[in-house]
């Protein structure tokens, strides 16, 4: 149990991507219809999470905790709403990822709701605000994502807000990072024991990242630049 819930990232992520592959379409046209369903889903479950906290209810002892309360569906969700603008320019998997991105970053927002929730007060009592602070600045950029609110922006206006996005990005790497690498050792049960595993698991998808938005956003312009003083 302990390895398959270290390995529940790329899992979970494989099949978001998945039904993004087959149902990215039928997503983007009934976004609200989905929205409404992820949306009671993230509201049930952070009522479950504070039941948990007032030890109402006991935590689930099963793949529901890891999926739904340990972070990694939010995860899954986030990381392919970074990668849609990592590849290359109109490339197949960015047309894919791009078609559906706004609906990934609501749906993820709606799935890190009883995460947060449910692990506050670990998180602040152990001193570490990096999920905290990324959660409060996925706030506006949810919010601003929606087509109502979208229209109130410039283009360029809307672009350059929304390069915060970025520092969430950066956030959640170092949240992944000091919960395996500081709060987990020395370890305490079987799956603390695999922090390096997922320590390498979130270091390698991160890097790939970095390495593609290098070679397909900022290498280009670079040689633009570059092209353009010669
Ligand atoms: C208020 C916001 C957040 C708080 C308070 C928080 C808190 C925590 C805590 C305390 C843990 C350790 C849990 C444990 O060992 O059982 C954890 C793990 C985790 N968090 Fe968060 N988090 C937040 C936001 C996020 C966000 C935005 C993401 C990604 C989208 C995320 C993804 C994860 C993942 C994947 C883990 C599991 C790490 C591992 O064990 O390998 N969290 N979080």
């Amino acid at each position: 149990m302990a390895w398959i819930e270290s390995l529940m990232t790329p899992i979970l992520t494989g099949l978001v991507l998945l039904w993004v592959i087959l149902g990215g379409k039928h997503l983007h046209k009934h976004e609200h219809f989905f929205y409404l369903i992820f949306g009671l889903l993230g509201v049930s479950l952070t009522m479950f999470a504070v039941f948990f906290q007032l030890d109402i209810i006991p935590r689930p002892d099963n793949l529901l905790y890891p999926i739904l309360f340990q972070g990694h569906l939010a995860l899954a969700f986030y990381l392919l709403v970074m990668f849609a603008g990592a590849f290359k320019h109109k490339s197949k998997a960015k047309i894919t990822l791009l078609r559906v991105r706004r609906e990934l970053a609501v749906i993820g927002f709606f799935m890190v709701m009883p995460h947060a929730t449910l692990l506050i007060i670990d998180a602040l009592s152990a001193l570490n605000p990096t999920g905290t602070i990324a959660v409060f600045l996925m706030v506006p950029l949810v919010i601003t994502s929606f087509p109502i609110i979208r229209r109130k922006f410039s283009r360029d206006g809307w672009l350059g807000f929304h390069k915060w996005a970025y520092i969430t990005y950066g956030l959640i790497f170092v949240h992944l990072v000091t919960i395996t690498v500081i709060a987990q050792t020395p370890p305490n049960n079987a799956y603390e024991e695999l922090w390096w595993l997922r320590l390498l698991i979130y270091t390698s998808i991160f890097v790939v990242y970095l390495v593609l938005k290098f070679r397909n956003n900022a290498l280009p312009k670079l040689k633009t630049k570059i092209f353009m003083k010669a």
